[in-house]
């Protein structure tokens, strides 16, 4: 692979139906997901359940990036192979979560601002050195009674810019994540105002500071309703309001957006990838950047057992494959039955 710049590493990251793998769980998120399959979220654990998944067979062809957590980056192999390596292996680019975490926002109740902008030149500069091709940063704005505010939207989609500018003065592609919480009982129709209100906003702020939109990947929510919303929006109407939102705020040079998936139920995840891309007619490649829609089938089969290893990673090979159909709107729910 010679990639020689952020733009060319963009456009290989979401080439051909690829997209991205989230393994970036910080240690207690990891906790959270190993308790629910009954495992105890030591380093040695976190170590082989993606080394497991890394290995999968379905990486190849279908993942052209995985993100990770500082701890995983340093990681290496139970045969010794530095993890990145693993992944290098898997002909994918492994990138790195760089911000640290939110807090609240002052004078606004019920919301947050991610941190991380103190010293994040310096650990750049560290993790290009280990290797890292791009890098995230992850951006939470919550709906509810009165908010998002716009004092919320405006800094935390400042922050996203001045990371975005910093990562790609050290020669690494920003994965920019704004992600509209599905958390509450709100409307299809609020979870759209907010959506792109945010993005009318991040947009702005990477103008002004002068980022290269070329060698940019957004990660967005889709456009759903809240997941304690009675009257829950199907398929099809995700699809369209979603597009419609990033059709109203993306500009065309952007080569991919990258979903999260954002706590929906995986196959859903592809079904509404997949709707959006049979609808087409965009200017960017439209693909997966998931965590739990990605992790979780494989997760359950593993259940920390050595002797689960082969069948969990055909689990992850699945939702590779058929996120990957669902990026080319080839994706069929007959495909599902095995
Ligand atoms: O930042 C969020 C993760 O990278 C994506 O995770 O697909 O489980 O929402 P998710």
């Amino acid at each position: 692979m010679s990639l020689n710049n952020i733009e060319e590493i963009a456009t290989f990251i979401v080439a051909d139906g690829k997209g991205i793998l989230a393994a970036d769980e910080s240690n207690p998120t990891c906790g959270k997901r190993f308790d629910s399959i009954g495992v105890d979220s030591t380093e040695e654990n976190r170590r082989d359940y993606r080394e497991m998944l890394f290995r999968s067979k379905g990486m190849k062809g279908n993942i052209g990036g995985v993100i990770l957590f500082d701890e995983t980056i340093r990681q290496s192999a139970a045969d010794g192979t530095s993890l990145r390596d693993v992944i290098l292996g898997q002909s994918s680019l492994p990138g790195i979560k760089v911000d640290k975490g939110l807090q609240p926002v002052e004078g606004c109740p019920g919301e947050t601002v991610t941190v991380g902008l103190d010293g994040l030149d310096g650990r750049l500069k560290e993790y290009a050195s280990m290797g890292a091709k791009f890098t995230k940063w992850r951006a939470v704005i919550n709906i509810g009674e009165g908010i998002p505010s716009d004092k919320c939207i405006d800094e935390n989609m400042q922050a996203l810019a001045e990371y975005a500018k910093c990562a790609q003065d050290n020669g690494m592609v920003p994965v920019v994540e704004p992600e509209v919480l599905m958390d509450g009982n709100h409307s299809i129709d609020e979870c759209y105002e907010a959506t792109d209100r945010s993005l009318k906003s991040l947009f702005v702020h990477l103008e002004k500071n002068g980022v290269n939109i070329k060698g940019t990947i957004l990660k967005p929510n889709m456009v759903t309703s809240g997941k304690d919303c009675s009257e829950q929006a199907g398929v099809d109407e995700v699809a369209k309001r979603t597009l419609d939102c990033l059709m109203r705020n993306i500009p065309a040079e952007l080569p991919g957006i990258t979903f999260l998936s954002g706590g929906q139920p995986d196959v859903r995840a592809t079904a509404h990838l997949d709707a959006m891309n049979k609808i087409g007619g965009f200017p960017w490649k439209l693909s997966f950047s998931y965590g739990r829609a990605l992790q979780a089938p494989a997760l359950r089969a593993w259940e920390g057992k050595p002797e689960n290893i082969s069948t969990a990673q055909d689990e992850l090979s699945h939702r590779a494959e058929m996120n990957k159909l669902a990026s080319l709107g080839e994706w069929e729910e007959k495909f599902e039955v095995r």
